[in-house]
């Protein structure tokens, strides 16, 4: 097959091209503006391989994407191009419009006529797979409530917003016009890659440099964790095997406080790095409590039963191992943290990389 990946520069898309090209025989176009979150560090290990390739464009651009199209020939388009920040989202909202909103209606604008290029074999194989988030359901308050695919939409943030308004662009893609799409809704991810202003690996690098931990209002909003190698196979089984004008919640039955998951990482560090940077005694110490972000939902939690049902998916990771790895893996990464801190990472968006 051959699958075009937006946003593949990214943390979740790097993670699915990964899976994409080391565990299948697949041919990937990975789609990318190349913003501050798009790393092509971050496929390096694909790189070379001959079934990679690609494409430095912006969703946004009707021209260029008619023209990869045209010549790609896509199977399957993973959609994972987005800004996906919530806290950016609340300084600067329009790049979450652009790309969000307006860069999804163009690329469905193009999948569709793309789509009707094709004889009709090729059309009934042929998937528009958008990757969402379990944020356009707003917040639970309820200690057992759980998100389901029916659960009304109630965003919060305007990148919730932004979100929920693209899931509805396409759900009408395909109702109205009969583009056979797909849309998978996922709790928080974490793992490699994840750039460092994310809460996760924010705190172990913070905590790495004897830097405060800094904590929203008193920590105690709840997140339904899942390890992103996951959610990568769970994306790739959806964009192949799921019936056309499906929706798959996907999590990772990892229910954590935000000031639990701080304290695991300490935990972790003082294992791994019992050599503390000069005048920290204890990693916890370093933890702080700072104004809560407006509008913050209090608590996420998935109900992912019915893709274990339909496709049998669950994920292989339990948080312990998950956040072993993940602390693991910023160690022993040290350079591809460095090239984001001290901004050489950026070369690769202009092409000298
Ligand atoms: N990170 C999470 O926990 C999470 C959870 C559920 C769903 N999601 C969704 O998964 C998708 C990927 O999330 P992520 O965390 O990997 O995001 P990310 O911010 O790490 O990556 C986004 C990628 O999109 C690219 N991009 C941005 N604007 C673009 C444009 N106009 N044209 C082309 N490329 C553009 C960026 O360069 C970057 O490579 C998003 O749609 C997000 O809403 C994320």
């Amino acid at each position: 097959m051959k699958v075009i990946v937006t946003g593949g520069a990214g943390f979740i898309g790097s993670a699915v091209v990964r899976h994409i090209i080391e565990q299948t025989n697949d041919e990937v176009l990975v789609i990318d503006k190349l913003t501050y979150a798009g790393n092509l560090e971050s496929l390096d290990s694909v790189s070379e391989n001959k079934r990679y390739h690609f494409k430095q464009i912006d969703i946004c651009d009707r021209k260029e994407l008619n023209v990869v199209m045209a010549s790609f020939c896509p199977d399957v388009i993973m959609h994972l191009a987005a800004e996906s920040h919530v806290d950016r989202s609340i300084d600067n909202p329009s790049a979450f419009i652009d790309t969000n909103i307006i860069g999804t209606y163009t690329l469905l604008e193009a999948s569709l006529a793309y789509w009707k290029t094709l004889e009709a074999t090729k059309q009934s194989i042929f998937r528009f797979h958008h990757i969402s988030t379990d944020e356009v359901y707003g917040d639970l308050h309820g200690t057992n409530d759980l998100f389901t695919e029916k659960t009304p939409y109630s965003p919060s943030s305007p990148y919730s917003a932004s979100k929920a308004s693209s899931d509805h662009l396409v759900r009408a893609w395909h109702r109205t016009f009969g583009l056979p799409t797909v849309i998978t809704n996922c709790s928080n991810n974490y793992g490699p890659y994840h750039f460092p202003e994310k809460l996760i690996p924010l705190m172990i690098l913070n905590a790495l440099e004897g830097k405060p931990l800094p904590i929203y209002g008193n920590g105690q909003q709840i997140r339904d964790w899942l390890y992103v190698e996951d959610h990568a196979r769970a994306l790739y089984l959806v964009a192949t095997k799921a019936k056309v004008g499906e929706t798959y919640n996907i999590g990772g039955h990892n229910e954590q406080k935000n000031i639990d998951v701080v304290n695991i990482i300490c935990e972790l560090l003082e294992e791994l790095v019992p050599n503390k940077p000069n005048g920290v005694k204890c990693y916890k110490d370093l933890i702080t409590y700072v104004t809560d972000r407006p509008g913050h939902d209090q608590r996420y939690a998935i109900d992912a039963s019915k893709i274990y049902q339909d496709l049998g998916w669950k994920p292989q990771e339990t948080f312990q191992t998950g956040m072993r790895k993940t602390v693991e893996w910023y160690l022993q990464n040290k350079q591809w943290c460095d090239h984001i801190k001290d901004g050489s990472y950026a070369r690769s968006r202009q092409g000298i990389i």
